[in-house]
């Protein structure tokens, strides 16, 4: 934990840009914010893929904002807070429901093209929300349909360059102040310096370091690590949310079954084919993902099975088809009919509630650094993020960033004042098989911080941990899948750093050795700074 650079670098020999805003991701955030920042400042996006491969392409129930007649931004905020079991930060919340509207109507006059019947915009239920006002597009590819229409906004735009294949590697940092970042062209092998006036952080979540995600291979905790080296501070790390619902067959991908299959009225059965969610909360398959999440969880250990199942038998198979495509289409290929058959599914962590503490401007704690969407950790999720808000949170949060880093761009460039930046170790090189780390690292985190947690699991794993972080700190790689398996390292650190300080059971952190909710001392954000570790 105490590396502040991942490589000795001279900047002198590396070549530079310098753009007036640098955004790192391609996601809902960072293509909000470039759109704002562009409008009088030059923008370079840096992405580690391809423009669209990102937690926003695969995104697939919808967006929540309050538009439906006889909706309001008061009964989204409550349901919002309810999910978020006390630990939403309320300004946040309003923030995000009130402009909420504003930005998706922003999106629909750019020509996003959500579903319609009778002209009027179809609306779907997802749990938590305490009426139909979800948003979705294509059935159920709402995700790549935002995520293209956003792309072609930036395309061909005067302010806007898109640096893909270039993986940010870390944050050009000194003295709490933020100069931009060093990237690695993934596919050339070269490294490149780019210094900004602002930098957004826009790098997505962690999923990839649990073994059962729904998360995209690009999810590595990149940006949280970077922004945790660069001295950020980061909070509520111990709340990962796990889908309650995802296709589980051995070898097939951990592919989303949409929480809107519920909303659409689908019957979640165990593995004597009954249902059984009204046992465990009486809002049934619709309660919060939390809920949903634990109550499958004990099923499986009480019925001694591997998963429970997802069944749409009683719904009209023409409303099956019209409504989730996608997910008909890929079923097909393990032969299963998602009108008839029972989808046999469990929970996998699908999203990242803690991250880089900002305020409502985008701003972090370190200067001239922002971060929006995934990345960030505004209080606007609390403990349980409710379902849809995240697309809208991108949205709403990666708006503000691109004015905030307007604000900043209208100064002077500031110069980073280091000519090298150097890691405060000795180098050594081993062999290292970094695949094998990884598997190792995915699995040890599904147990230890999985869906319930306890301290000596925790703190075997942090031993562990530890270990692997001697000698995999100790390499200079030069490869994305080496830097990233050093960024996972950090964050699993952090997830189950700050899942040990935690000693109640709230929202999505559930402990089998403090399973109260404790509001007298637990009702705050755990907190997390490099300076702590050192
Ligand atoms: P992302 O969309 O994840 O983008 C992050 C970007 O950063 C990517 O382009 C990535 O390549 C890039 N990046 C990462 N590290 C680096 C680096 N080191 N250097 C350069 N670039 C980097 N939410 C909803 O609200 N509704 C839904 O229906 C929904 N469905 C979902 C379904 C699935 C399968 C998944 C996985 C998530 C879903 N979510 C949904 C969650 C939602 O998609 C994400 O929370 C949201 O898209 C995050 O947006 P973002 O812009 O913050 O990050
Ligand atoms: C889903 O479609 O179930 C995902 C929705 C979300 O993550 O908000």
């Amino acid at each position: 934990m105490q590396e502040h650079y991942l490589l000795d670098l001279d900047l002198r020999r590396i070549p530079a840009l310098a753009p007036d805003v640098l955004i790192l991701g391609s996601g809902i955030a960072a293509i909000s914010a470039a759109l704002v920042a562009a409008e009088d400042a030059s923008v370079l996006l840096v992405t580690k893929g391809g423009q669209q491969e990102s937690n926003t392409y695969y995104a697939q129930g919808g967006i929540a904002a309050a538009l439906a007649p006889g909706d309001s931004p008061e009964a989204h905020l409550h349901d919002t807070l309810v999910a978020g079991a006390g630990l939403c930060d309320e300004a946040a919340v309003r923030k995000l429901v009130t402009e909420g509207p504003a930005r998706v109507n922003e999106l629909i006059r750019w020509g996003t093209p959500f579903d319609r019947k009778d002209d009027q915009l179809s609306m779907t239920l997802e749990g938590g929300h305490g009426q139909r006002r979800v948003l979705h597009a294509n059935g159920d590819a709402t995700g790549k349909v935002i995520e293209s229409s956003l792309t072609s906004r930036i395309k061909d735009h005067p302010n806007v360059t898109v640096l893909e294949d270039h993986f940010a590697v870390d944050l050009l940092h000194h003295q709490g102040v933020c100069y931009g970042c060093v990237a690695l062209d993934a596919k050339g092998g070269r490294f490149l310096k780019i210094e900004s006036k602002a930098t957004i952080l826009a790098t997505g979540g962690l999923g990839q370091i649990y073994r059962e995600t729904t998360n995209p291979d690009v999810t590595t905790g990149d940006g949280i690590a970077m922004a945790f080296r660069a001295g950020a501070t980061v909070q509520d790390m111990e709340f990962v949310q796990f889908h309650p619902t995802t296709l589980y067959i051995a070898g097939a991908k951990r592919f989303l079954i949409s929480e809107a299959v519920r909303g659409e009225g689908a019957h979640l059965l165990n593995r004597k084919g009954e249902r059984f969610m009204q046992k465990y909360d009486e809002r049934g398959e619709l309660a919060p993902r939390d809920v949903v999440s634990r109550a499958i969880f004990l099923e499986m250990i009480n019925n001694g099975s591997t998963n429970v199942f997802l069944s749409l038998a009683h719904v009209d198979p023409k409303l099956v088809e019209e409504r989730f495509p996608t997910i008909r289409k890929t079923l097909k290929q393990y032969g299963l009919d998602l009108a008839k058959d029972r989808i046999p599914v469990r929970p996998a962590c699908h999203y990242t509630m803690g991250g880089v503490r900002t305020d409502l401007a985008a701003r972090s704690d370190v200067e001239r650094l922002l971060a929006a969407g995934e990345v960030a950790s505004c209080g606007v999720h609390g403990a349980n993020r409710l379902a849809s808000n995240s697309l809208l949170d991108g949205l709403v949060f990666g708006h503000e960033a691109g004015q905030m880093a307007r604000k900043l761009a209208s100064g002077s460039q500031p110069t980073f004042p280091l000519k090298r930046v150097r890691p405060v170790r000795e180098k050594e090189t081993i062999p290292i098989d970094v695949d094998d780390v990884r598997a190792s690292l995915k699995s040890l985190i599904n147990r230890a911080a999985g869906i319930v947690r306890e301290a000596e699991p925790m703190a075997n794993a942090i031993q562990m941990l530890d270990f692997w972080q001697k000698y995999v700190y100790a390499e200079e790689f030069q490869s994305v899948k080496g830097l990233e398996l050093q960024n996972m390292l950090a964050c699993a650190q952090l997830v189950v750093r700050g899942a040990q300080t935690r000693e109640e059971s709230r929202g999505a952190h559930q402990r089998l050795d403090f399973p109260e909710t404790d509001d007298v001392k637990w009702k705050r954000h755990v907190t997390l700074n490099r300076k702590e570790f050192e």
